[in-house]
C-alpha cells in the first residue's frame, strides 16, 4: 500500500506560473507539467492544490460532500466570498438541487427539442450569407450568431441587460480566476470586478416583470410565484443563466471549427459521414478546453494517490488538462472526430456537471449540420487567442469557407 504523505512537506511543488499571458494563450504544456508532477500539486501561485490527471479530476468532482463548492469555486477572495443567496454552483445539499431542478428545466434535451428547428435556420441562412464570399472572422460571424441573436432572447433579459451580456460574462470567469503572483491587479481585471458588482446589482435589482414573459430568467420567477423557490433563490438563480450560456459556447465553436480547418481529413471524415456528428461536438469539448478550472474546498482531509490535502485547502480542478491526460485518451493532443469520448470533463461531471451541456451540444449539432450541407472545405487563419483567467478561447478567428 503507498504511504500517505503530509501534503504541506511532500507534495510536488509547480513553480510556473498559469496566469501569465503566455500560460493563459498555450496552458497545454504547463497541464502536462502538472500531470507529470503528481495527482495533486501545489502551485505557488495561486496558492492552491491543483488536480490535473483523469481520474484524480473525475473523483474530485463526484464528492462533492468532500470537496465543497458552498466555500467558493473561484481563487480569490473577492469572488469566493460567502453570499446569502448563492448562486447554483455554489450551493450544495438541497438547496442545489432545487435550484439546479428549476434552472435546467427548459435545457434538458426534450425541452430544448422546440428550438433545433429555429436555431438550424439561423446559422444555415448565416453560412448561405458567407460561404465564398473569402475570408470572414468565424468568432464574430459564425459562433456567437446564435448565442447572440437566439440564446440571449430565450434567456429573457429586458434590452439593456441583453446587451450586457456578453461583458458580463467575460468579466465573471475573468475575475474568478487567480490574481497576479504579486497580488496586484492589471487595469482589465480591475475593471472586471467593477462589472462584477455591476451585474450581481442587476441580478439583485431587476424587476421581474421586465423579463421576457415565458423566457427562461421569467421561469424563475414563475417557479417563485408557485412557491417552489423563494424569491431571493429566484434571483440567485438567474447568474446560472445569464453569465456561462453565451461565452462559452462561443469559444467551444471557435475551437471546433479552427480543428476541423486543421486537420482536413476530419473535415472530410465528418462531411462524408454525418453520423460522426454527436462524436466530433463531444471531441471538440474535450479538446478545447474552454472552462480552465473551478476550484472546491476540502472540507476534511482528502487523499490523492499517495497524497493527502489537509482540511480547508483549496482544491484547482483542470478540466482542460484532464481531457488531455495521456493516462486516459490514447495520443490525446491529436483531434480525432471518430475519438467519441462521452466520458470527457469539459463539462464536469457529478451533481454540478454543466446545466447548460444539451444547449451547448445543440448549437455545435446545428452548425456541424448546416456546415456539412454547404462546405467542402475550411480554410484556417492564425486565431488570437484571449487572455481571460477564466476561459480558453480565440477572440478572432479568420476562416474562408468553400461551397461543395
Ligand atoms: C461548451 C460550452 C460549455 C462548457 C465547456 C461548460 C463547462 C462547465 C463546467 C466545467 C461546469 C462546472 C462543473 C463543475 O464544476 O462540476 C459548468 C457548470 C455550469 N454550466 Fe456550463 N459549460 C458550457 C455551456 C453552458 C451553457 C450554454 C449554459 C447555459 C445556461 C451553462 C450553464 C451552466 C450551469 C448552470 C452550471 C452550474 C451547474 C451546477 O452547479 O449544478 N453552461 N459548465
Amino acid at each position: 500500500m503507498a504511504t500517505k504523505h503530509n501534503t504541506v512537506e511532500d507534495c510536488p511543488v509547480y513553480e510556473g506560473d498559469l496566469v501569465s499571458p503566455e500560460a493563459l494563450r498555450d496552458p497545454f504544456p504547463h497541464y502536462r507539467r502538472i500531470r507529470d508532477l503528481g495527482p495533486v500539486v501545489r502551485l505557488k501561485h495561486p496558492d492552491v492544490y491543483a488536480i490535473g490527471r483523469f481520474t484524480d479530476v473525475q473523483q474530485a468532482l463526484r464528492l462533492p460532500e468532500v470537496l465543497v463548492s458552498t466555500r467558493g469555486i473561484g481563487f480569490n477572495d473577492i469572488v469566493n466570498t460567502p453570499l446569502e443567496q448563492p448562486p447554483v454552483i455554489q450551493s450544495g445539499g438541497e438547496r442545489h438541487k432545487k435550484l439546479r431542478r428549476v434552472i435546467t428545466k427548459p435545457l434538458t434535451p426534450a425541452a430544448l427539442k422546440e428550438h433545433r428547428e429555429m436555431l438550424k435556420a439561423l446559422i444555415s441562412s448565416r453560412l448561405d450569407s458567407i460561404v465564398d464570399q473569402g475570408e470572414i472572422d468565424a468568432v464574430t460571424t459564425i459562433a456567437r450568431h446564435l448565442p447572440l441573436e437566439a440564446i440571449s432572447r430565450l434567456v429573457g433579459l429586458p434590452e439593456e441587460g441583453r446587451a450586457n451580456m456578453l461583458r458580463w460574462a467575460s468579466a465573471s470567469f475573468n475575475s474568478a480566476g487567480p490574481l497576479n503572483a504579486d497580488g496586484t491587479m492589471d487595469p482589465q481585471l480591475a475593471g472586471d470586478f467593477e462589472i462584477f458588482r455591476e451585474f450581481n446589482a442587476y441580478f439583485r435589482e431587476i424587476n421581474p416583470a421586465h423579463l421576457r414573459p415565458g423566457s427562461w430568467t421569467d421561469m424563475l420567477f414563475q417557479a417563485a410565484k408557485a412557491g417552489v423557490l423563494s424569491p431571493e433563490e429566484a434571483r440567485a438563480g438567474m447568474s446560472a443563466l445569464v453569465l456561462p450560456s453565451l461565452d462559452t459556447t462561443i469559444y467551444a465553436k471557435g475551437n471546433l471549427l479552427y480543428n476541423l480547418g486543421c486537420n482536413p481529413d476530419q473535415w472530410a471524415l465528418l462531411r462524408d459521414n454525418p453520423a460522426l456528428i454527436s462524436s466530433a461536438v463531444l471531441e471538440g469539448v474535450r479538446y478545447s478546453a474552454t472552462v480552465r478550472w473551478f476550484s472546491r474546498v476540502a472540507a476534511q482531509e482528502y487523499e490523492v494517490g499517495e497524497y493527502v490535502i489537509p482540511q480547508g485547502g483549496r482544491v484547482m480542478l483542470l478540466y482542460g488538462s484532464a481531457n488531455r491526460d495521456e493516462r486516459h485518451y490514447p495520443d490525446p493532443d491529436r483531434f480525432d472526430v471518430t475519438r467519441n469520448p462521452v466520458d470527457q470533463l469539459g463539462w464536469g461531471t457529478g451533481p454540478h456537471m454543466c446545466g447548460g451541456m444539451h444547449l451547448a451540444k445543440l448549437e455545435m449539432e446545428v452548425l456541424l449540420e448546416a456546415m456539412i450541407e454547404r462546405v467542402a472545405r475550411i480554410e484556417v487563419g492564425s486565431p488570437v487567442i484571449g487572455t481571460n483567467r477564466g476561459l480558453y478561447g480565440f477572440d478572432s478567428l479568420p476562416i474562408s469557407l468553400h461551397s461543395k
